[in-house]
């Protein structure tokens, strides 16, 4: 597992934009795992921005999301769906038909998870998994006690969760109780995941899945056993590890050897 801590929000954002430009133009037809939420806001935009100052290319690039509320319709002001349209795919070259996110409203759930597992492997499996972190250490809608074998589910929202989405509804009372998400098996499958934490609500949750033990209890914790893992933290998320001077160092010695992009 690789800790970088950057300076700021704003910094994180586009080393991680950088890191997921390199493999846009490494393979063209990569398949990008995306995630909703605040975290990610920042990515979007520099993707955005890169596409339209530098041309980077999303004509060949597929993705599949994390996760979506059940019971919300695609043009939900709330959904995952219209989330990504409005905060980068409507703003890329992307082909609509190689975007893949959860159903939210359908009639057969079992069905309609096995179809996203298979249409994730027929697309190969996924290049870049993004993740954002909750704070109760789950990674997408696997809220603790998930099993970490767990496949794409219809999963019962945490009320940590349901109060910390609150934010984005009118009232408590509007927020889904439910998701369709990808399993934390489904993640552990990706071949490079990239985690994101800003801010110092998330640097409990940060600390017990970079150095606690590997529990279901924070599902981001099962990240420890995959073997090419990337944390992109700021300083106020990376504020509770212990090793945390030791991840800055292992960088600067990164750099002296010309690993540092890597
Ligand atoms: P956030 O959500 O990016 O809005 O903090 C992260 C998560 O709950 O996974």
């Amino acid at each position: 597992m690789r800790v970088r801590i950057e300076p700021s929000y704003f910094e994180m954002s586009n080393v991680a934009a950088k890191l997921i430009a390199a493999q846009l133009r490494r393979k063209p037809d990569s398949v990008l795992g995306l995630a909703t939420g605040s975290t990610p806001l920042g990515i979007y935009r520099e993707l955005a921005r890169m596409h339209k100052d530098e041309g980077l290319d999303f004509a060949g690039v597929r993705t599949f999301n994390l996760d979506e509320y059940y019971g919300l319709a695609p043009d939900h002001p709330q959904s995952y769906r219209y989330f990504m349209d409005e905060n980068l795919l409507r703003h890329v070259n992307i082909d609509p038909k190689n975007v893949h996110i959860p159903g939210g409203i359908v009639k057969d759930i079992e069905a309609s998870c096995s179809e996203y597992e298979a249409s994730i492997r027929e697309a190969g499996g996924i290049d870049i998994q993004l993740l954002g972190i909750g704070r109760d250490g789950h990674i997408a809608f696997n809220e603790p006690g998930s099993s970490l074998g767990s496949r794409t589910r219809l999963k019962t929202l945490a009320q940590e969760t349901i109060s910390d989405n609150a934010r984005f509804f009118k009232s408590l009372d509007e927020v889904p109780r439910f998701a369709i998400t990808m399993g934390v098996g489904t993640i552990l499958e990706s071949r490079h995941i990239v985690l994101l934490a800003s801010g110092v609500e998330k640097s409990d949750a940060v600390r017990l899945a970079v150095e606690g033990p590997v529990t279901s209890e924070i599902t981001a914790s099962v990240l420890q056993l995959h073997p090419k893992v990337t944390v992109f933290l700021d300083e106020a998320a990376a504020e509770k590890l212990k090793r945390r001077d030791y991840y800055k160092y292992v960088e600067a010695m990164r750099q002296k050897v010309g690993q540092a992009e890597v």
